[in-house]
């Protein structure tokens, strides 16, 4: 297949997930959220996501022998811990300890999983492109719905903002470097793994916020 339709096919997989998200979003998304208690709770885990979003891109600078890429990613990696900052700034604000958090089963497995990628093509479709494309969607989500309190949508404003200015990065290095049958494949795999994990992900957080459940 075409790469540039090849990307735009993943794409068209990863909205067809976000839509799935719309009836019911999950405590991820802050929005059915009524009580700060449960809101400092989903940003701990959001702060867990970036600090480890900022290992993974840096951990895979060494392995990434495409030279646009590696800046990319290094990029993305220092982008990250600004985001860590700002959640950390919001955290206390409110009197609570950002990294007092322990992470969710399906949380470290999403992550342990992509950190176990080996190809460019199927880690930028799999962490970037459905990951952080999945996880904007709800960003976005949040700062329209006019119920989630500024405490939480001051810091996602700038996020959200960050990933606005990438343009579609992940869509571009698909349509460069997934050219070939084989590369199409391992990527579409990623991208079904990716999202299979963010649900178990979202519902383990949803255990976890409104019914306490510890693992
Ligand atoms: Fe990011
Ligand atoms: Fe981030």
């Amino acid at each position: 297949m075409d790469s540039r339709e090849f990307a735009k096919a993943l794409e068209r997989q990863v909205s067809g997930f976000c839509q799935t998200l719309d009836v019911n979003p999950p405590a991820y998304s802050y929005i059915p959220l009524t009580t700060d208690e449960m809101r400092i709770k989903v940003m701990q885990s959001r702060l867990f996501n970036e600090i480890r979003a900022g290992e993974i891109f840096g951990g895979w600078l060494k392995s990434t022998p495409e030279l646009d890429v590696k800046k990319t990613l290094a990029e993305a990696t220092h982008e990250e811990y600004l985001h860590a900052a700002f959640l950390e700034d919001a955290l206390r604000s409110k009197g609570a300890v950002p990294h007092d958090y322990k992470p969710l089963p399906a949380q470290m497995a999403m992550f342990n999983a992509f950190e176990g990628l080996t190809d460019t093509v199927e880690r930028i479709a799999a962490f970037p492109m459905a990951g952080e494309g999945v996880a904007d969607y709800l960003i976005a989500k949040s700062l329209k719905a006019g119920t989630v309190p500024s405490w939480v949508t001051e810091p996602y404003q700038k996020i959200h903002q960050d990933e606005e200015e990438h343009g579609n990065y992940p869509f571009e290095i698909l349509v460069k470097y997934a050219t070939t049958a084989e590369k199409q494949e391992r990527a579409a795999r990623a991208v079904a793994m990716s999202l299979v994990l963010r649900r178990q992900y979202f519902d383990n957080l949803d255990r976890w916020v409104y019914e306490n459940k510890t693992y």
